[in-house]
């Protein structure tokens, strides 16, 4: 039987990213709801059990709280901050407000002896964010680790199996993080991480095709690197049984629309029947005077599957319709604590018209990376296999307020412009490549002088991550004659923008996208 971790989710902002690196280190990983019975986990048969962190309090009303059985299976157990916390207070250690909330990059001092901390260093960096915290450890555990301000910053009882961490180590900020986790699964849970997704591809074809048989299957083709892989791997096991339909709102990025076309449709590389529709005037119109980011993403989200179910009448009964979810969309829309920050446009967002039985989501238990391997494997373009993400809003997001095609032209110019010179600069010096790179168009206008005349116009940002995760980034070290040209070339060759600047921001406190 496969090996598995199971990560109990608390709500915490990275929770999928436990899972990743516990198949990073390979062993194959799920994250099921805080509330799952102890019956329901053991019926898994997991080699351990991660409590994630969360928003709340232990002491909170309604917080999500854990039962003492689940420390008493026999199956080791580590808890992440809001899940450490529920450790000590579940067997009766304090937790308690911390006087000082510590927040961000955290030194650590850990003890070295414990096997969580095996060839790690006694003192590194980690990323911490709490109010509460274990002010004294349950009876039976040592305390393994603390910083400043926090005096039980790991704790374990080696007898039980429970280890808990206050810091994150899932997130790359900390330092000795993946090596904490490892040391998690392979030396305290005894897997032997031998789980890899090789073999994904051919499994997936054989299983498609008993599962549509003769079936007619409907599919979203966005270009992106999800819907790319679902749609060619559909390809792959059945044909021209499959027909993609691709919705161009206007808001994608310049040149986009025809390159996707070039790829998929009748010219292309694939076997599959393609439907463009040109829906750029239909959703401009319905982004007239809108200015508020979340009513702009829900419009946006909205009118996509419209656009698509009317297509999609057209194409008449199907049996099924084709999703590229994948297993971070499943956790969020399907545990959904998290604290919303920004509504997602991909995320659960169903036509209610289409005619289909059933629906395929060949990909929903990958992580991006694995749709990434799975791609390459496929023989699909790298360009396209390693495409920087792109927002199902699009460009929709990247111009702050009303969306109209004006903005649209300019922001697609000067986004052109940013990704060429980048695109450029790191072939011959890959060392600074930004995960994400792109132009969006701020709301300010302000007055500039052009020739002799002055000029009031639009300012362009600039904005360049790096990034494992996307969960948090900072600002790429973009050089600055590079951003001289850049500025030069939009002043001058995208009309309506006379000024521009480059986003230093971290996330967080700002996001990667503008809205
Ligand atoms: P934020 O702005 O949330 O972005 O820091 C993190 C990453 O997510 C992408 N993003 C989206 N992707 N649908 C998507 O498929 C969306 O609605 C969406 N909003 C943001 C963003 O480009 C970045 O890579």
């Amino acid at each position: 039987m496969k090996e598995m971790i199971v990560v109990l989710d608390f709500g915490g902002q990275y929770n999928q990213l436990i899972a990743r690196r516990v198949r990073e280190c390979g062993v194959y990983c799920e994250v099921h709801p805080s509330e799952t019975s102890v019956e329901d986990l053991a019926g898994l048969s997991p080699k351990g059990i991660i409590l994630t962190g969360g928003p709340n309090s232990v002491y909170a009303e309604g917080s999500p709280l854990c039962k003492k059985e689940i420390f008493e299976m026999g199956i080791p157990v580590l808890g992440i901050c809001y899940g450490a916390q529920l450790i000590a207070h579940v067997l009766s250690g304090k937790v308690k407000t911390a006087p000082v909330s510590e927040y961000g990059r955290t030194e650590v001092t850990v003890n070295d002896k414990s096997v969580l901390f095996k060839d790690v260093k006694s003192t590194s960096i980690t990323w911490m964010s709490h109010t509460d915290y274990i002010a004294e450890a349950p009876s039976g555990f040592e305390v393994t680790g603390h910083t400043l301000n926090c005096p039980v910053a790991a704790m374990e009882d080696t007898e039980h199996g429970l280890y808990a961490v206050q810091f994150h180590p899932e997130v790359s900020h900390s330092e000795e993080g993946f090596k904490i986790l490892g040391n998690f699964v392979r030396d305290i849970c005894g897997c032997s991480c031998d789980w890899r997704m090789d073999s994904f591809v051919e499994t997936s074809v054989k299983d498609l095709r008993e599962k549509i048989g003769n079936g007619r299957v409907l599919c979203a083709l966005s270009g992106g690197v999800d819907s790319s892989v679902a749609a060619v791997l559909l390809s792959k096991a059945v044909g021209k049984q499959l027909t993609c339909v691709f919705v161009d709102h206007g808001l994608l990025r310049k040149n986009e629309a025809d390159e996707v076309e070039a790829v998929f449709g009748p010219d292309g590389h694939y076997d599959l029947n393609f439907v463009r529709v040109n829906a750029q005037d239909h959703f401009y119109e319905k982004l007239k005077g809108v200015t508020e980011p979340e009513k702009k993403r829900h419009i946006i989200g909205e009118e996509f599957i419209r656009v698509f179910e009317e297509e999609a009448k057209k194409i008449g009964q199907v049996d099924f319709l084709a999703q590229g979810t994948i297993y971070p969309d499943v956790i969020e829309s399907g545990l959904g604590k998290s604290a919303v920050i920004k509504s997602h446009h991909n995320v659960g967002g169903l036509p209610d018209h289409v005619d289909f039985k059933e629906i395929v989501e060949p990909l929903r238990m990958l992580f991006k990376d694995e749709v990434r391997k799975a791609g390459l494997e496929l023989g699909i373009p790298e360009h396209l296999v390693f495409r920087q993400p792109f927002p199902g809003p699009g460009l929709g997001i990247r111009i702050v307020g009303e969306v109209t095609a004006e903005k649209v032209k300019m922001v697609q110019d000067a986004d052109a412009i940013f990704r060429d010179e980048i695109g450029k600069a790191i072939q011959n010096d890959p060392s600074w490549k930004p995960a994400q790179y792109y132009a969006a168009l701020t709301n300010l206008r302000s007055v500039g002088v052009m020739g002799d005349e002055r000029t009031y116009d639009y300012a362009v940002a600039l904005r360049a991550v790096i990034t494992d995760d996307f969960m948090t980034a900072n600002s790429a070290p973009v050089p600055f004659d590079l951003l001289t040209r850049v500025t030069e070339r939009i002043v001058n060759e995208v009309s309506g923008v006379n000024r521009v600047f480059y986003d230093l921001t971290s996330k967080p406190p700002a996001t990667v996208e503008l809205e």
